[in-house]
């Protein structure tokens, strides 16, 4: 089902949520987490604002909270403070009795819409013929769950940003050569750590239908699909100039969904966790540009009065679709639960379900 038939089946927040005061919301939805207990699990991704990640039980990368998510079985609700794909894969990974829910419907992922379930099998059916079984497909997390399900049914796994080494090696044990959807900076940036040239990765556009290469076309080992994310593309090389120019002793750490460039002129790359845990531990008096999501900079930012941080793109804006999930839906979300008419569920139906989970397996026991 496409985001667009999602939402004309769904209902929109009522008008009595909208104009209530920032305290009112506060007070009700600590009430209803108090009352309910460990009856409600609110799981919190690192972009979230600052508004909701205040009531979330746990924050984390996208590994943490499919780890998570696999673990919590006392929970009847999970209410999801994050992006549709992460809801789905916790509706994947928890009991069948167990209720995920999305505060809002809109919170989508443009990265994840770059890759759909027709344009993969057809461009599987061509890359079949060209290189006949001999590649693996891998997929990003931010995927759809009929992505997750077209990988684990085709023996394949899925990756976050913070095991995405682990896996890509894997999977070229497995077989010749991968397919990595939906993300070709990721793609590209764990490949070529991993000593893979460039010349061996060829792009897979799903558009022109048409895989894009330069050298013999045998040689490729590695297929990118041509996506990205739409807030991590906006660093830019012209950004990590002014931040040497500007800041004496900068070091610049971005995400792995920056560009090969971007990624290439940073210091360090890595996951959200990573991100977090390097300016903790990193001295008082240190500066650093950080090429991530507005929501996480500024906290690490307020976190961290002793170092001086800064956006690598000092024009970027949070991730919209994160940046839904505000006190107003979490709040109707929470309501809706308490009066018996859950709003907002997240089901992946069983068939997509069954192979999406072996995909996600398979990732989770290569993980720590
Ligand atoms: P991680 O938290 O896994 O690094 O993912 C970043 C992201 O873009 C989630 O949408
Ligand atoms: Fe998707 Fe990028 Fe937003 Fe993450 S930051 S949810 S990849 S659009």
């Amino acid at each position: 089902m496409s985001v667009l038939d999602i939402l004309k089946t769904t209902p929109r927040l009522p008008d009595r949520y909208r104009n209530l005061s920032d305290d009112e919301m506060i007070r009700r939805i600590g009430a209803i987490k108090r009352s309910m207990g460990e009856r409600l699990y609110i799981p919190g991704h690192h972009y979230q604002k600052d508004e909701v990640i205040q009531f979330a039980d746990d924050t984390g990368d996208s590994l943490k909270l499919a780890q998570l998510a696999a673990e919590n079985h006392q929970a009847e609700y999970i209410v999801f403070c994050g992006v549709h794909f992460m809801a789905e894969t916790a509706d994947i990974l928890s009991t069948p009795d167990q209720k995920v829910i999305l505060p809002d419907m809109r919170a989508g992922c443009s990265m994840a819409d770059m890759a759909d379930i027709h344009q993969t099998e057809k461009a599987w059916s061509i890359l079949m013929e060209t290189f006949g079984d001999t590649i693996l497909p891998l997929t990003y997390v931010n995927s759809t769950a009929s992505i997750k399900s077209f990988v684990g049914k085709n023996g394949g796994a899925t990756v976050t940003s913070s095991n995405a080494s682990t896996m890509v090696e894997w999977a070229l044990k497995q077989k010749e050569r991968i397919l990595f959807l939906p993300d070709q900076h990721l793609g590209r940036n764990t490949a070529y750590d991993l000593g893979i040239p460039l010349e061996e990765m060829a792009v897979w556009d799903p558009i022109e239908e048409r895989l894009e290469y330069s050298g013999p076309v045998e040689r490729v080992k590695v297929i990118l699909w041509k996506g990205h994310c739409s807030v991590h593309e906006k660093f830019t090389m012209e950004n990590v100039r002014e931040v040497w120019e500007n800041m004496l002793g900068v070091q610049v750490l971005v995400h792995p969904e920056c560009t090969f460039d971007v990624v290439q002129a940073a210091d360090h790359s890595g996951s959200t966790k990573f991100i977090i845990d390097m300016i903790e531990n990193a001295p008082t008096g240190s500066s650093w540009a950080i090429g991530t999501e507005m929501n996480l900079v500024n906290r690490l930012i307020n976190n961290h009065p002793d170092k001086k941080i800064v956006s690598l793109n000092p024009n970027m804006c949070p991730c919209l679709t994160m940046n839904r999930i505000d006190l107003p839906h979490l709040l109707w979300a929470l309501e809706s639960v308490v009066v018996g008419n859950v709003v907002n569920e997240i089901k992946v139906d069983a068939d997509t379900a069954g192979f999406a989970k072996a995909a996600l397996d398979r990732m989770l026991q290569h993980s720590k």
